[in-house]
């Protein structure tokens, strides 16, 4: 099927590309490279022998999807990962993050609608359910009460993304929440590269790996955990991508709208992914405990039953693998795309 990706010069959805070319689909990607190379569509060719045809560009620009879908007639579903998310910096510039993430949710589903092209996924994230929810976190727990723009931006579309599954029984939405992406394709030839210090663990522990940074910061080693460091589930981004494809499979069988979580459902402390990484890579990370981060909780991760289930889809790759995978993206491209 011919799979139009929005954001897919990005990190998860240049994975996406390699994964659906892989499962036998075409993608043609739109992006306006705001926070990605084209650079990653090059090494997409170079890992699957095919190239993608891009639109640099912006989402929010319907006469630009117009052309787009006169120009491809067979696209057959949209999976639209473009968006701001940095948690941090949509706390200081709320309206960039509403105006970018909402305004290109509903521009693409308008075109969408005129093309008669109703199938949709959408890059949600974990950080729509509320804090109190017992863990792990079910797609029928509680959501909102987000502590962002950036998590209430992501509510928001969901709740856009339900409305328009409502209204028209052709429809086809399909949620997918993210839990914590990390790793890079096995060829190291696509990964990670965050603009200036990274705000996510996983990058930071490279660039400290490498020398880049001299020390990571733990935030917090007083949480109620195992070990007092913060626990989450971290996913394997080909893993993730993976999940993609198998909801490419679930839109093209089902209508109305549909949520699932993508994580493995394995806890995993800031302590025991430092350690994972040391050991999987013979390096060491040198690390030291900082006060708790504001906004962070302690301990959250998926239950991907339902995933499992319905898409026949399950996380296959370990911690390990993740660190392993970094490290060869890391070494391979210390300073990312740039040369
Ligand atoms: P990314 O920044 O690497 O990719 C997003 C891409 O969208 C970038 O290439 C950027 O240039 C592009 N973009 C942004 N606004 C655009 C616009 N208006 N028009 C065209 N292109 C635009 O991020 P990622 O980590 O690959 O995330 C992909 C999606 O998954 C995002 O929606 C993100 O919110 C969501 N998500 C990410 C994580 C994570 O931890 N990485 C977790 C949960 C959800
Ligand atoms: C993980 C753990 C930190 C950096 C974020 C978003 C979430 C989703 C995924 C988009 C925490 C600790 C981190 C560091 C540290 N993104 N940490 N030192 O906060 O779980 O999730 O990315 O949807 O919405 O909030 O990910 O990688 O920042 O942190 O100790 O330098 O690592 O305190 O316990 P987070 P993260």
């Amino acid at each position: 099927m011919k799979v139009l990706v929005t954001g897919g010069t990005g990190y998860i959805g240049s994975h996406t590309c390699v994964e659906l070319i892989e499962a036998g689909h075409t993608p043609i990607v739109l992006d306006n490279l705001y926070n990605s190379s084209a650079e990653a569509l090059h090494r997409v060719a170079q890992i699957t022998g095919q190239e993608v045809p891009f639109y640099e560009g912006d989402v929010r620009d319907e006469a630009l999807l117009r052309q787009i879908f006169d120009a491809h007639r067979d696209i057959g579903c949209v999976i639209h990962f473009a968006g701001l998310k940095a948690v941090g910096e949509s706390v200081q510039k709320p309206l960039d993050y509403y105006e970018n993430n909402l305004s290109s949710t509903m521009a693409l589903c308008r075109v969408m609608g005129q093309y008669g092209v109703k199938k949709i996924i959408f890059s949600s994230s974990a950080t729509v359910y509320s804090a109190d929810n017992e863990i792990p976190y079910r797609e029928d727990s509680r959501i909102g009460g987000c502590t962002s723009p950036y998590g209430w931006s992501k509510f928001m579309c969901e709740q856009i993304l339900r409305d328009i599954a409502n209204a028209d029984p052709q429809w086809s939405v399909v949620l997918l929440r993210y839990f914590n992406p990390v790793g890079a394709h096995p060829s190291g030839l696509i990964g990670e590269d965050p603009r200036g210090i990274p705000n996510n663990l996983m990058p930071f522990i490279s660039q400290t790996a490498i020398g880049k940074r001299e020390v990571l910061s733990i935030f917090g080693n007083d949480y109620p955990t195992p070990d007092g460091t913060g626990v989450r589930d971290y996913i394997h981004v080909v893993d993730l991508a993976r999940g993609h494809v198998a909801a490419v499979d679930y839109l093209t069988a089902h209508t109305g709208e549909a949520v699932f979580n993508l994580g493995t459902g394995t806890p995993c402390s800031v302590l025991e992914m430092v350690h994972a990484f040391e050991k999987a890579n013979g390096v060491t990370v040198p690390y030291i405990f900082a006060p708790r981060r504001s906004g962070d909780l302690p301990a959250y991760y998926a239950d991907p039953a339902k995933s499992c289930e319905t898409l026949g889809w399950k996380a296959e790759l370990n911690v390990i693998d993740m660190c392993r995978d970094t490290w060869h993206w890391q070494s391979k491209n210390p300073n990312g795309y740039d040369a």
